[in-house]
């Protein structure tokens, strides 16, 4: 039986107990198990670069919420959009819409690898469905995976994400419940290294169906690809048969419109989107080449299931539009990229200036500190060095000063284009102040 709660509390610890409230209904409180942080924050309102949290105190946001937000909270080009769209269209669940042609005929005009494309909401189900039809269409079983990346929930993926370093490269499913079949079908390999994936494909003959990736593993943190890593994978792929498969949830949209594939050049088979496609709205996307996306059985005669009730839904639809419409111009990226690099150039000069063991990382409006000594970053191995507890205790100070900075390990921030320079050289400023209260807490033991 639930017990019933008292009514949420009115005096200053309102976010407190509202999360306490939430554990009677919910486990942990939180819905999503990469939201447990100490303390909780539970966030009242948004509007552009800023959150105010139940006890109405304001953070400036650099979380946005794991990467959607590339515009700011409650962008208003955005709302007005949505709210437009959804006075007059919701959801119909038959053929298709004039919005959803919209939308596809944006990503295909933009993105390099996708001549066809079919909308999902969650970046879970793209990768889903990109493995499934690399299944389809090798007629073979197994895939390969990075350390460190992560491509959402499903056991075809879940594997060595955030490793303990004693499990780094091994048998490190990320559930209980997995099938030992799927598990043991997906390969994992260090990023970086084409030697890794030489031998897994050298050892496992004609069975490999599909390589999947973040082309820039940003789930812990930020690694960059070598132009050398991102052609010998197609290469590779090419040689074997075995379908390449970008998971730009992440990189896509936020750092180019036509994703990471349109800076680098290697163009993958088939690409998942998600994420910064609608600005914080429920929209997922798998794109490709159109003879493996043909396979899908949204065509009569194919045979590669695809369904999803809320696909397409109006609201996002029209999220999405609004969203690529503004990144169109190109001034949203040279925006938060100039942002972005003087962000880190900005933590660089602290950390030289206080002596300090950390190093910048980050890509475009991306960016982090590691807290370990200067050196280059080729894969998770490289990240083994990195002081856990003072990368969570540097945020839970940034958190302290008004700034948000999700305190977990490894996680990565990101500028949008509602953050103005002003924004980040105050941020800086608190940085500095942070940096010193962490390294003050390691001295004395607390951390
Ligand atoms: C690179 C990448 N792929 C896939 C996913 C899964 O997306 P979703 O959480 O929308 O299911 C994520 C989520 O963080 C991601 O970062």
């Amino acid at each position: 039986m639930v017990t019933k709660a008292p009514k949420a509390d009115t005096d200053s610890n309102r976010n407190i107990r509202l999360h306490e409230e939430a554990k009677i209904y919910t486990p942990g409180g939180q819905h999503t198990a990469i939201r447990i942080i100490d303390p909780p924050l539970c966030v009242r309102r948004a509007e552009g670069a800023y959150l105010w949290d139940e006890d109405d105190k304001r953070y400036i946001d650099y979380h946005a919420a794991f990467a959607p937000i590339i515009l700011g909270h409650c962008y208003p080009a955005v709302v007005d959009r949505v709210v437009d769209a959804v006075r007059r269209n919701d959801l119909y669940g038959v053929s298709t819409t004039e919005g959803e042609l919209a939308l596809s005929k944006k990503i295909v005009e933009h993105v390099p690898s996708v001549e066809q494309v079919l909308l999902c909401c969650t970046g879970s189900e793209a990768t889903f469905h990109a493995v499934r039809l690399a299944r389809a269409v090798t007629e073979r079983r197994k895939i390969i995976k990075f350390q460190g990346c992560y491509h959402g929930w499903h056991d075809y993926v879940l594997r060595n994400v955030i490793s303990e370093p004693q499990l780094v490269n091994k048998w490190d499913p990320g559930s209980a419940g997995m099938l030992h079949e799927a598990i043991e079908n997906t390969l994992v390999c260090r990023f970086n290294s084409l030697e890794d994936v030489e031998h897994a494909v050298h050892d496992n003959p004609g069975e490999i169906a599909g390589v999947i990736l973040e082309p820039i593993p940003h789930n812990v943190g930020c690694i960059l690809p070598t132009q050398e890593f991102l052609e010998g994978l197609r290469t590779i792929c090419d040689r074997e048969g075995v379908i390449l498969i970008f998971d730009e949830v992440i990189t896509g949209f936020r750092h180019h419109i036509g994703g990471y594939q349109a800076i680098s050049r290697v163009v993958p088979d088939i690409t998942a989107m998600g994420k910064a496609i609608a600005n914080g709205f429920p929209v997922a996307a798998i794109g490709g080449r159109q003879d493996l996306m043909q396979r899908f059985n949204t065509r009569i005669g194919g045979d590669v299931f695809f369904s999803g009730t809320f696909n397409g839904h109006a609201s996002c639809l029209a999220a999405a539009l609004a969203t690529i419409e503004a990144l169109e111009s190109g001034d949203v990226h040279e925006h938060i990229f100039r942002l972005g690099e003087r962000m880190r150039e900005g933590l660089r000069a602290i950390i030289r200036r206080l002596g300090l063991p950390c190093m910048v990382a980050g890509f475009g409006s991306v960016f982090t500190i590691y807290f370990m000594e200067e050196r280059t970053i080729r894969n998770f191995d490289d990240l083994l060095a990195n002081d856990g507890d003072l990368y969570v205790r540097y945020r839970q100070e940034l958190m302290k000063r008004g700034v948000f900075e999700i305190p977990m390990n490894l996680k990565r921030n990101h500028v949008s284009f509602s953050h103005t320079e002003k924004d980040i050289d105050w941020t800086l400023g608190v940085a500095e102040e942070a940096l010193g209260a962490t390294f003050d807490a390691r001295a004395a033991g607390e951390c």
